[in-house]
């Protein structure tokens, strides 16, 4: 049955035809609503808003549900492993053995920055926020091949796909190597892509660094539970920057500039400022819940909360558990864990949270898990990037796939001044 929504302006009526998606979502359909009635339509933040229909990921923010390609999240925790969900996603269906040694070998092959490139990272203050330098360097990559401008077919765009996924990960490492002085490690072809990015990070030329399987496997999932989540701020903007037919890496710089921000990728930073903070006796888990509900503090339970999910991140929980478990393994004690349990516990019985059905969310435990295996806070986020590349690239993709695919231009709502006229410099009010 055809179903059709009203929309009753004066003495007008419209109808505008419903749009369902695979799971049952439903949207209606206002692509002529300007045409037909004059009118557009008002979201700030788009929460209502569905800006394309996509196949890649699938969120049911009620029931907590995540899958990629169909595939429930949960499925992927026992065999980590981030390169067959970075095909996953990008193509659609999980690697058959030879698509995942043919990509592998792309990832390998595709390792090496060109030397001039770090020239590139020696004209950055040591200081230099690692995000800036990621997104430069990605933008930085289109001068070095512009051989993947125009991506025609599928052999070329998967080359980009596997030369993107494999640099920024050696960007990554050389721009933590820069931030500390030593010397930046040459990628080992006969790593996996765990492995081999440890080794960029943390191998000194006299000592190489030995990557546990344990580490290896809370990293991959770590890396793929952050691989893609739909319409989120920065892949919002990949496809916004990809819809005006920027090439890959452009728009991918974008995307890493927009996950910056406290609000989304740059959230974990600030879970682990947050927990230091208590830690350093500063202030209690108690009191910063207080202050977190307090409107007028501007302060935020960092790690909590979620735009889509209104029940558990199940990313979250499964990090919860691996912070669980390689903890005692490794053998580190973190009291950043046990404040993050008990910042949980009280926000997890308090009404506030309860009725704004605000829970933790992949920011929450992420920190603690890439803490313990030695990466540095203000690397979190890079890390973050390098998950969510391979989403990035399916939507860019999916996007430059879509017949009648249309450059994304929002509208508004004016509200300044109406027609003014010109005042010569010199009768001008002075309003210092
Ligand atoms: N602490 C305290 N109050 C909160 C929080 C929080 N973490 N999150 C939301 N609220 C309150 C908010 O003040 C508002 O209250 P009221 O209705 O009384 O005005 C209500 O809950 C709804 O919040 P909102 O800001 O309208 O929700 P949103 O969907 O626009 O924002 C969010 C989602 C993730 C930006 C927000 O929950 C937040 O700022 N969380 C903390 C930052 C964070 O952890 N970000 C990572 C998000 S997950 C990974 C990612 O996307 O990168």
């Amino acid at each position: 049955m055809s179903e059709d929504a009203t929309l009753i302006l004066g003495d007008k009526q419209y109808r505008f035809p419903i749009r369902e998606g695979a799971e049952g979502e439903r949207a209606i359909d206002i692509q002529d609503l300007r045409a037909r009635t004059g009118y557009i339509t008002l979201d700030p933040g788009y929460g209502n808003t569905g800006s394309c229909e996509s196949a890649i990921t699938f969120i049911d923010g009620e029931q907590g549900i995540l899958r990629y390609r169909g595939i429930p999240i949960e499925q992927f925790e026992q065999a980590p492993n981030f390169v067959e969900v970075a095909w996953l996603l990008i193509f659609g269906h999980l690697p058959s053995e030879d698509e995942y040694r043919v990509f592998s070998h792309d990832l390998t092959v595709c390792a090496n920055l060109d030397e001039s490139m770090k020239h590139h990272f020696e004209g950055f203050p040591r200081s230099a926020p690692p995000m800036a330098i990621l997104s430069a360097m990605i933008n930085a990559l289109s001068c070095f091949h512009p051989d993947f401008f125009e991506l025609d077919d599928q052999a070329q765009f998967r080359m980009a796909a596997a030369g993107l996924i494999s640099k920024v990960r050696t960007i990554a490492a050389y721009a933590y190597r820069h931030s500390i002085g030593q010397p930046y490690m040459y990628p080992d072809p006969a790593l996996r892509y765990v492995p081999n990015f440890l080794h960029m990070m943390f191998s000194q030329p006299y000592a190489e660094h030995i990557c546990e399987p344990m580490v290896r496997d809370a990293i991959n999932l770590v890396l793929l539970l952050h691989a893609d989540h739909e319409q989120n701020c920065s892949t919002s903007t990949v496809r916004m920057v990809g819809s005006s037919q920027a090439n890959l890496f452009a728009s991918c710089a974008a995307g890493v500039c927009a996950l910056w921000g406290p609000l989304h990728g740059g959230a974990n930073v600030a879970v682990l400022e947050m927990l230091d903070q208590i830690h350093q006796g500063q202030i209690s888990p108690e009191d910063y819940v207080r202050m977190a509900k307090d409107k007028d503090s501007k302060v935020r339970l960092m790690g909590f909360g979620h735009r889509v999910y209104k029940n558990f991140d199940p990313r979250a929980k499964m990090l919860a558990s691996v912070a669980e478990k390689l903890l005692p393994t490794l053998g580190v004690k973190d009291p950043l864990l046990d404040i993050a349990r008990k910042l949980e516990e009280i926000a997890l019985e308090d009404p506030y949270f309860v009725e704004r059905k605000l829970y933790p969310n992949v920011d929450f435990y992420s920190g603690i898990i890439m803490r313990a295996v030695g990466i540095p806070t203000n690397m979190f986020t890079v890390m973050f990037s390098i998950g969510r590349l391979p989403g990035w690239i399916a939507h860019w993709w999916e996007q430059a796939q879509t017949m009648g695919n249309k450059i994304a231009r929002p509208r508004q709502i004016y509200t300044g001044p109406t027609q003014t006229d010109h005042v010569p410099r010199d009768e001008r009010p002075d309003r210092l």
